[in-house]
C-alpha cells in the first residue's frame, strides 16, 4: 500500500506553491509546540493555582487568550496595494465547527469601513414600489425576525490559483469565506410594505461607504431569501462587515451582499454597474466573458493538515475540512490520500444547514510517508466538485472569479504541507 503510494506521487510532476510560509510573515517555528516548563507539569501544582486570577473587570468586552494570538486575518502584502480597497482572510486552519467568529470574519472593501452612527443610518426604498420608504433601524427591528447561517464567499476566493499553485496556504487560497448566523428582516417581508408594481423585475443594491457599491439583483432571489441583517453571530454586525445594515444574499458571490446598505431601487432590468460589468464577469478562452455568475459551486477544502498544520507525529490523526455549497446542502465529501486515484468517504457533522459550511472529518494514519491529500465535496443537487483541469477545460484561465476546484496538499516524509498542483 505505501509503495503504491510512492509511486503514485514519483509518477505527477507536482508543482510547489511559489509563496512559503516564511514570506507570508508564518515561521514554522510559531507553528510547532514551545518548550514546556516543567514546574508546571504533574506531578507538580502548576503556578496558576497558587496565585489568583484575573477579576471579572478586566475584560469589559473579551478576547481571545494571548497564546492564541497567532489565529487572525491576514493579508498578502502583494494583493495589498491600499488597505482600503483590499482583502484580508479568514484563518480557517484554526477553526473548529462551522461558525466563524466575528473578529476573524475576512474582510474585503473596496473604500474602506464606513464608520455610521445608527441614529444617522436610513434604509431606502424606491423605484417601481406603490409607496417609497424610508426606515431608521428601529423601523426594521420592528418586522418578524428570522435567524439563519449563512457562507459568504467572495467570487475572487482562489482565484490566484487558477494558472498553478501560488500561495501556500490554507488561509489565503480558502480563507475569502466566512459562516455566521445573522438576524434580520427578510426582504420579501419589507416589500409586503412598500407594495411592488408588476414590472419590477431588478433590484439595484447601494451601499454608502465610499466605494458606493451597487450590484443588480433578480426580484425571484429577492422574494426567496434575501435578509437586511443587523446582527452576527447574536451581536451587531461588525463595522467591517457593514454595521448597521448588510444584504444577506444566500448562496450567491459575496460581492453581493452589499455592506452599509442605503438603497434599494426596483427596476424593470439589470442596471450593468461597473461592479458586474468590468468587474465580477467571467472572462472565457475565446475571449467572451460568462455574465451574472451569481451561485457559488459547490467547493471543500481539508484545514488540518494543511501549509499552515503540518503533521507532527506518526500515527492516528483526524482530517478536519469544510464545504459548502450555494445551490443547498453539502450532501457527501470525500477524501483522497493519493492525489484522486482512490477516494473514501468523510463523516458530516451536524447540523447540515443549507448554504453554510458544513464540517467534515476522517482519520488517517501517518506512518512517514508521502501523501497526496484531497477533497471533493458533492451537493444535494449532485453537483461534484471539479478537478481544475475540468474546470481549466470548460472555463480556461482568464478568469479570476469561481475557481471552485479540488486543491491539493502534499504532505512530505518530514510532515511538512504544501499547496501542490498534480501536472
Ligand atoms: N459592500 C460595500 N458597500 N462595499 C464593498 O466594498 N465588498 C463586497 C461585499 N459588499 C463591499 C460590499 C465584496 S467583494 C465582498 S466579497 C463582501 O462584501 C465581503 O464581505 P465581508 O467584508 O463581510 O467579508
Ligand atoms: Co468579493
Amino acid at each position: 500500500m505505501a509503495k503504491e503510494k510512492k509511486d503514485i506521487i514519483s509518477r505527477r510532476s507536482i508543482i510547489k506553491a511559489g509563496v512559503g510560509l516564511g514570506a507570508l510573515g508564518l515561521s514554522s517555528k510559531s507553528l510547532l509546540a514551545k518548550e514546556a516548563n516543567n514546574k508546571n507539569l504533574p506531578p507538580n501544582v502548576p503556578e496558576w493555582t497558587e496565585t489568583l486570577g484575573d477579576g471579572v473587570d478586566v475584560n469589559p468586552y473579551g478576547m481571545p487568550t494571548e497564546f492564541e494570538s497567532n489565529v487572525i486575518r491576514r493579508n498578502v502584502e502583494w494583493l495589498t496595494a491600499s488597505t482600503e480597497s483590499s482583502v484580508n482572510f479568514t484563518p480557517l486552519q484554526d477553526l473548529e465547527g462551522i461558525v466563524t467568529p466575528n473578529g476573524l470574519c475576512f474582510e474585503r472593501h473596496h473604500g474602506g469601513t464606513a464608520i455610521i452612527n445608527p441614529v444617522d443610518y436610513r434604509l431606502m426604498i424606491n423605484g417601481l414600489v406603490d409607496r417609497e420608504m424610508i426606515f431608521t433601524l428601529d423601523d426594521l427591528k420592528r418586522f418578524p425576525q428570522v435567524n439563519k447561517f449563512y457562507f459568504l464567499e467572495c467570487a475572487a476566493n482562489g482565484g490566484m490559483e487558477w494558472k498553478g499553485s501560488q500561495l501556500n496556504g490554507c488561509q489565503y487560497t480558502f480563507g475569502m469565506v466566512h459562516n455566521v448566523q445573522y438576524t434580520g428582516v427578510k426582504l420579501s417581508d419589507l416589500i409586503q410594505e412598500t407594495g411592488l408594481k408588476n414590472n419590477a423585475k431588478w433590484v439595484l443594491a447601494e451601499g454608502s461607504d465610499s466605494s458606493g457599491m451597487t450590484r443588480s439583483i433578480p426580484i425571484e432571489k429577492i422574494k426567496d431569501d434575501c435578509i437586511i441583517a443587523w446582527a452576527m453571530n447574536g451581536e451587531a454586525l461588525r463595522p467591517e462587515q457593514g454595521y448597521p445594515i448588510r444584504l444577506v444574499v444566500p448562496g450567491w458571490e459575496g460581492n453581493m451582499w452589499v455592506k452599509w446598505l442605503r438603497r434599494i431601487e426596483f427596476g424593470d432590468k439589470p442596471y450593468m454597474t461597473r461592479e458586474e460589468t468590468s468587474k465580477y464577469t467571467d472572462l472565457l478562452s475565446d475571449g467572451k466573458a460568462r455574465m451574472f455568475t451569481w451561485v457559488m459551486d459547490t467547493k471543500s477544502v481539508i484545514t488540518s493538515p494543511c501549509p499552515e498544520k503540518p503533521v507532527l507525529q506518526k500515527g492516528i490523526h483526524q482530517i478536519r475540512g469544510l464545504a459548502w455549497s450555494g445551490r443547498g446542502k453539502i450532501k457527501r465529501v470525500d477524501v483522497s490520500l493519493d492525489g484522486g486515484k482512490n477516494w473514501k468517504t468523510a463523516q458530516l457533522h451536524s447540523p447540515v444547514l443549507e448554504k453554510s459550511l458544513t464540517r467534515f472529518t476522517i482519520p488517517f494514519e501517518w506512518n512517514g510517508e508521502e501523501m497526496l491529500l484531497q477533497s471533493r465535496a458533492i451537493d444535494e443537487t449532485n453537483y461534484v466538485q471539479p478537478t481544475i483541469k475540468e474546470l481549466q477545460n470548460i472555463r480556461g484561465v482568464n478568469s479570476i472569479y469561481h475557481n471552485n476546484s479540488i486543491a491539493t496538499w502534499l504532505i512530505s516524509k518530514n510532515g511538512k504541507v504544501d499547496n501542490v498542483r498534480l501536472g
